[in-house]
């Protein structure tokens, strides 16, 4: 039996990631997670989940994202495992939210090492997924770019479409090059029936914008 309300753990769980991602690169912040947090709760209304086991994973899911910790995928889960305990979170929901922490990753599904699926992944890896995508997805992807020092477009450096894990986590390649890598991929590999159809509005506009993108990049004016 927990001593908290569900709600009360939402609540705490929420101030406690606001605090942890104050200085985050601008795509894994904070408002991320909120957005994440949002559309999970939207995509849940035409699921049968747990709500609170995907409110816990929306909130923790990018904790600590193994991009910023020198490729160590264990932080986050570490984290996120201490933090459910100190409030007495049933041992269960513990278990599950951290599974979903460590499968949810796009890179994990490239080389299918995603071993755990439950209706619960399903819907949070959706509401990551569309946040990757449409004009959000944009800007998270060139901020991303910009916190490497990445071109924005290369003509003579050609997309990757066949990466391994350990290539797409080491690629420099220009940002343009992600929409092909990974963005434009999301709309087909979207778990649910509502993420299914949120993701066709944000896949349309990317590739509005890619078209108008080299338009302007040939000088069509
Ligand atoms: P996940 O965190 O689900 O494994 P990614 O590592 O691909 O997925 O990245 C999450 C987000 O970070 C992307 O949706 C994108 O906004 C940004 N990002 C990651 N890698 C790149 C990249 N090479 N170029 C531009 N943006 C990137
Ligand atoms: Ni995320």
């Amino acid at each position: 039996m927990s001593i908290k309300t569900d709600t009360a753990i939402v609540l705490k769980t929420q101030e406690f990631v606001k605090l942890k991602l104050a200085n985050a690169e601008g795509g894994h912040d904070w408002f991320h997670t909120l957005r994440v947090y949002n559309n999970a709760l939207r995509i849940s209304k035409t699921e049968q989940v747990n709500l609170f086991v995907v409110e816990l994973a929306a909130l923790l899911h990018d904790i600590a994202d193994s991009k910023f910790y020198n490729g160590d995928d264990t932080v986050g889960s570490k984290i996120a495992r201490e933090f459910l305990f100190s409030l007495n979170v049933d041992s269960l929901i513990i278990e599950h939210v951290i599974k979903i922490i460590e499968n949810i990753s796009f890179n994990k599904s490239i080389d299918n090492t995603t071993l755990f699926v439950s209706e619960e992944l399903k819907v949070v890896q959706d509401a990551d997924r569309l946040d990757a995508m449409g004009a959000i997805g944009i800007a998270r992807a060139f901020n991303y770019g910009g916190y490497k020092n990445r071109a924005i477009h290369n003509p003579d450096i050609r997309p990757n479409l066949d990466m391994s894990r350990a290539e797409y986590k080491a690629s420099t390649a220009p940002t343009i090059n992600h929409f092909y890598e990974k963005l434009l991929l999301l709309k087909n590999q979207m778990n649910t029936r509502t993420g299914k159809l949120l993701a066709e509005g944000r896949h349309a506009f990317m590739e509005s914008y890619l078209k108008q993108f080299y338009s302007e990049w040939q000088g069509k004016y």
